[in-house]
């Protein structure tokens, strides 16, 4: 018996692991994960069986979403004194990865940081503060991503391609959606850049103004060299885990996938921006307004 629970996650190490997925950033806060704790191992899953409609939760969302909690599941791992052994298969859906704890190893500084970002960290709707993100804070953000991912920071110039693209997008959007957009919004010109974009009142500030609007945001975009199940996996994953230095650093930050579930919105994005690979999510980073 001793043997047994050596062997298996104890009551407090799985409150630990569920507590720190259970606050991954997910698509339409759907949370599309299982997680099973067997032995010393931590398998994730996603749940395609939520009942929102394929075109509100599809499933590239739903694998950023669980690469985000799989990013907060290793954390959790760490910081309970275990080194892992992290394996993302690709042909066995529903399950996503598995996590085994893989020995002794204090966690390092820096997943201390992240771990503690995790209750910390939420979508930022609101206006940015007039303080631009420094070039070094901006590399401890997106300078270590895991192999295949990379990240591509929009200069300013190029604001207003990339708005005219996504406003595209989310043209088709607003049909999807039905009666609600735009027009609705009565946020106009002063509406906060791509605050609230997944909700029904999703809102994209008109190309013109982005492309006038001062950076006081910092806009990057996480590529993927192939556009499979494990890249988006990990693209999820780096994702959350930049968000978690960002929050460490002080900043704030929101992602936006929808207008890149369409392919030639990516393919042109790709070919326009120049881009480093497929490009699956958008992030928004800043210092949030009125601290
Ligand atoms: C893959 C993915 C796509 C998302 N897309 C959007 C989006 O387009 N617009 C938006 O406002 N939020 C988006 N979100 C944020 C979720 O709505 C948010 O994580 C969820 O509601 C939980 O809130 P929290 O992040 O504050 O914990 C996305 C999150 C994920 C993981």
């Amino acid at each position: 018996m001793p043997d047994l629970i050596e062997r298996m996650w104890s009551d407090g190490e799985v409150e630990v692991l569920a507590r720190a997925v259970i606050r991954a950033p997910s698509v339409h806060g759907s949370q599309p994960w299982s997680l099973n704790l067997p032995e010393r191992r931590a398998e994730l899953s996603e749940r395609t069986d939520l009942g929102l409609p394929e075109g509100v939760l599809c499933g590239r969302d739903r694998l950023f979403s669980c690469g985000a909690a799989l990013a907060n599941l290793i954390l959790g791992v760490r910081v309970l004194g275990w080194e892992t052994d992290v394996r993302v298969p690709a042909g066995e859906a529903p399950l996503v990865a598995v996590v085994s704890a893989a020995g002794r190893g204090a966690p390092l500084d820096g997943e201390l940081h992240a771990y503690t970002a995790i209750s910390r960290r939420r979508s930022h709707r609101l206006p940015f503060a007039s303080i631009p993100v420094a070039p070094s804070t901006l590399e401890s953000v997106i300078g270590h991503l895991p192999p295949g991912v990379a990240c591509r920071v929009v200069r300013a110039g190029e604001t207003g391609i990339l708005a005219a693209l996504l406003e595209k997008a989310s043209v088709t959007d607003r049909d999807d959606w039905g009666a609600d957009g735009l027009a609705r919004s009565g946020y106009g010109d002063a509406r906060p850049p791509w605050a609230g974009l997944v909700r029904r009142t999703i809102v994209l500030p008109d190309a013109r103004t982005l492309a006038h609007r001062p950076p006081v945001e910092t806009i990057v975009i996480f590529c993927t060299e192939h556009d499979d199940r494990v890249r988006q996996v990990r693209a999820g994953a780096a994702m959350q885990r930049s968000w978690l230095t960002a929050v460490d650093r002080g900043l704030a930050a929101s992602v936006l996938t929808r207008p890149l579930h369409e392919e030639p919105v990516r393919d042109r994005l790709t070919a326009e921006l120049s881009l480093p690979g497929i490009p699956q999510l958008v992030m928004r980073l800043g210092y949030p307004a009125g601290i």
